[in-house]
This record gives C-alpha cells, structure tokens and sequence, in this order.
C-alpha cells in the first residue's frame, strides 16, 4: 500500500508524525510532499526535526501568496506527483489553503482522500479555514473526527456516517510523545521567566492582526498584562510583518520577553509551565486544554468548542478591558487534575492507520440531518465570547 501525505504549514507538522510513526510500523509505503507553505527553518524545518519526520520526499516551493496564488501553486504542482505515484490515499491534515489544495488534487484524480481533522466548524464563513475545512470534507471518503460533536457538522452537510471515523486528536498524540522531551528542556529558565507565574502569548489570525486598530488594540493588552505577569511572546511571521505595515511596534516593558517563532519543544515546554496562555491558535487551545492551563482564545468562535466545554479555555473578543479582566480571573486557576477529553489520548493515529490498513471502523453515533421540525442535538453546546458585542 501507498499512503502520500501533504504538509505545508506549521500546524499540519504535529498532526503528521503520529501518522507517520504509525504507517512506518506497519511498512506502509508512506511517501511525503511538503508544499512549502511554510518556509522559514522556526516554521518548518525544525518542526520535522523535533518530530522527529524524515525529511519531506518532496518540495513543492510554493512560498508565500495570495489565497488563490497559493492554492493554485500547490495544486499545479502536486498534479503531476499524484499522477506519477498513483497512490492509494491521499491524506490531508487541518484547514490549511495545502489541505484543501492537495484534497482536491487527489478527489479529481479519483484518488481517495483521508482527512485528518476532519469536521472542525467555527460557523464563521469569514474565514479561510473555515472553507478549507468545508470543502475539504465534502472531497474526502475518510473522514477523521477529533472529537465527536464533529459528526454533527459532517452530517449537517450530509456526509454519510459510514465515512467517519472517530479517532481522537492527533496532537495530543504529539504532545503525549513529546511531554518528557519537552519538560527537560526547561524553556521558562532559557527565555528568564523562571520562578514566577507567566503568561504565553500568540496571535497570528487575519482577524486580529491584519486590522491595525485590532492588532493595536492587542499589543497595547499584552503591554497591560505584563505590568502584572511576565509575558512570553514568540511572535508569527504574518504577525511581525503587520505590525511593520501599520507602523505600530512590539510591546518593549521590561517582564515582556518578545521572542522570534519558537521550536515544538520550546513551545510546549512553556505552555506546560504557564500560568495563563492568551491564544488566537487552534492548536494551542487543545493543548493548554490537555495539560489544564487556563487558556484565553481571542476570538468570537471557536471550531474547538470541546475546549471550552470540556477543557480550560475561554473565548474573548479583541477588547482590552475584557482580555485583562478574563486574565486577571484566570491567573492562577490551573486544574490540579487534567481535564479528560475523549479519544484524547494519544493514541489517535494508532486508529488512523488501523482504518488505513485494516478496514476497522470506528463508528460515531452521528445524528441524522435534522429535519426543519426538530431541534437539532448538539453535542457540544456553542460557546459565547466574553466582552461586548
Ligand atoms: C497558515 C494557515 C493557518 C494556520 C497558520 C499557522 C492558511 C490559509 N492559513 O496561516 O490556518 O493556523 O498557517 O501558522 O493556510 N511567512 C513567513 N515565513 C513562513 C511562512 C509565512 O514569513 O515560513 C509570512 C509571509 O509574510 C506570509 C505570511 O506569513 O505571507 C502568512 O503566511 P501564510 O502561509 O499565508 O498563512 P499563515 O498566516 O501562516
């Protein structure tokens, strides 16, 4: 059997390795296209280094652009790789413009597409992975739910309940594997916030760094917050070149420590040992919900809501007042016990690779479509923002 996956971001790298790990066991023939989304070593080779990934066996270069540049660039050139291998399954990884590219590459070929992560919603149409995501699903026969109020929005958009399979998260099959490695490094000394509470931030989202008044409004915040708590903030290319574009500047206070984008490791380690992590990543809210640190998502939805219903997280519009009232409540509130989320437990792709090579299913209760005279169930109920409207 041939399995290709297509990578390009940073995020798609954590929910690789599992799978890769797991193919490898099995002497699947695993073959690996790195579209070249993500560039930067901080973004992407050090990643497959820390992850421990065999270097991609292809490069697609494709670099940065706009949306349609993007996933024009990736689909051109995975075409002729898909159809020289002819693999049988094309996996495709998050909501990244490289997800939705490669999935419609592969279902155009006729080649079967396996989505990990697949029937994450935010209900915001506004933003591209929102559509990645949709539209990704739509092409793929194997669908991979994270969690299971997912099978609600597949089945809303009428996918059939014999494609999903509920296999649980892959980065917490990541973090699981690297929590020992991580705790070792001791990022809090490295980067001089050791001995006393801090917090992470990140932020990277069109919506809040690509507006100046918002991103402004955001960097004036995490100033605010470090008049209270060191901040350690490792800053996303995309956010770096915003804040150059308006003419704003970097919080510069003396307990805010802004950083260049850091390793898997680093990064981890950090949020392990923090007080409070103030997010805009999809990612980190699943994993400060994992390790029970308070976590504060800036943002008016999430496509994660299990984090807010299960986990510690929170969601908070881009208002100073209430990002530093939610963060002062926060504090400190770390649950002694890890909350427990299920199918999060690191043993996700484990399942992946059983449907992949053995034709286990892993079947969910998915609700039907409802019917316009019934209320639909929800899995999860919707979490609303703090902060006025
Ligand atoms: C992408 C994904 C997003 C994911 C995020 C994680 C899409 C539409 N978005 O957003 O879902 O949460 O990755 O990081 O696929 N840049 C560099 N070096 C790099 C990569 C990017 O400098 O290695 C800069 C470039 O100026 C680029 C900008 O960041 O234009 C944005 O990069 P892009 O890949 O378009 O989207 P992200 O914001 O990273």
């Amino acid at each position: 059997m041939r399995v290709l996956s297509v990578v390009g971001a940073r995020p798609n790298f954590m929910k690789l390795a599992p799978v890769d790990r797991e193919l490898a066991k099995r002497g699947v023939e695993h073959v690996i296209v790195h579209t070249g989304q993500h560039y930067d070593h901080g973004m992407s080779t050090a990643f497959f280094e820390q992850l421990w990934l065999p270097a991609p066996d292809f490069h697609l270069g494709v670099g940065s652009g706009s949306h349609a540049q993007q996933t024009a660039a990736v689909m051109q050139r995975l075409e002729p790789i898909v159809v020289e291998l002819s693999p049988d399954l094309v996996l495709v990884y998050g909501s990244t413009n490289s997800t939705l590219a490669a999935a419609l590459v592969a279902a155009k070929l006729r080649v079967r597409v396996g989505h990990v992560e697949a029937g994450l919603r935010s209900g915001d149409w506004t933003r591209t992975e929102e559509i990645n995501h949709v539209l990704t699903d739509r092409v793929s026969e194997l669908l991979f739910l994270p969690s299971r109020d997912a099978a609600e929005h597949l089945a809303a958009d009428g996918i059939p309940a014999d494609r999903m399979h509920f296999v649980g998260n892959v980065m917490i099959d990541t973090l699981t594997w690297a929590l020992p490695q991580a705790l070792a490094l001791d990022a809090a000394a490295r980067y001089g916030v050791n001995g006393a509470p801090y917090a992470v931030v990140t932020l990277h989202r069109p919506g809040n760094v690509d507006d100046r008044s918002v991103l402004r409004e955001l960097l004036v915040t995490f100033e605010r917050l470090a008049r209270t708590v060191a901040v350690v903030f490792p800053v996303h290319p995309r956010t770096r070149q915003c804040i150059r574009t308006h003419g704003l500047r970097l919080p510069d206070d003396g307990r805010m420590r802004v950083l260049e984008p850091l390793g898997y490791l680093e990064m981890l380690s950090l949020l392990a040992g923090a007080a409070l992590v103030v997010t805009d990543s999809g990612g980190v809210q699943e994993e400060t919900s994992f390790l029970g640190v308070p976590c504060l998502t800036v943002a008016s939805s999430t496509e994660r809501p299990i984090t807010c219903t299960h986990g510690t997280n929170r969601l908070v519009l881009p208002q100073r007042d209430a990002i530093l009232a939610a963060a002062e409540r926060a504090l400190g509130r770390r649950s002694p016990a890890r909350p427990v989320i299920e199918r999060w437990d690191g043993r996700a792709a484990e399942r992946i690779a059983r449907v992949v090579c053995d034709d286990e299913r892993f079947e969910v209760d998915a609700p039907q479509a409802a019917t316009p005279a019934r209320t639909p169930r929800r899995a999860v109920a919707i979490p609303q923002p703090l902060g006025a409207g």
